[in-house]
């Protein structure tokens, strides 16, 4: 049985941000290689660039909602530059750790956030952000 931190059982049982923004300004969708499971993002940003909300839905597994739930809490407020720089290895650390077999899961909430920005981007029509 793996071991999980009081702060990921927290997040799993508790989780923020389930759910779908319909008028988002920018959706992400990506898959996991190494488990096949999915995850969908959705952005609201202000006009000034600023992330005002963040809602997922994944077909993931524990880790993935606990990573995701977090990491659509910190990336609120943010702008959208900073946003985009969120790694999963920061989310892991905000909930004390994962079990090394369970790292992939939280790679998809930080890649997630990343299409849905490119997204964002895109519908904007800034190619000059895109990477
Ligand atoms: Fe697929 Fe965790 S096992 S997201």
């Amino acid at each position: 049985m793996m071991e999980y931190t009081d702060k990921v059982m927290h997040e799993f049982q508790n989780p923020k941000n389930v759910g779908e923004i319909p008028d988002a300004d920018g959706i992400g969708e990506v898959g996991s290689p190494a488990c096949g499971d999915i995850m969908r993002m959705y952005l609201k940003i202000s006009d000034d660039g600023i992330v005002e909300d963040a809602k997922f839905k994944t077909f993931g597994c524990g880790a993935a909602i606990a990573t995701s739930s977090k990491a659509t809490e910190m990336i609120k407020g943010r702008t959208v530059e900073e946003a985009a720089k969120l790694t999963n290895s920061e989310v892991v650390e905000e909930l004390d750790g994962l079990p090394t077999e369970k790292i992939h899961c939280s790679v998809l909430a930080a890649q997630a956030i990343g299409a849905a920005i490119e997204d964002y981007h895109k519908r904007k029509g800034d190619h000059s952000k895109q990477q």
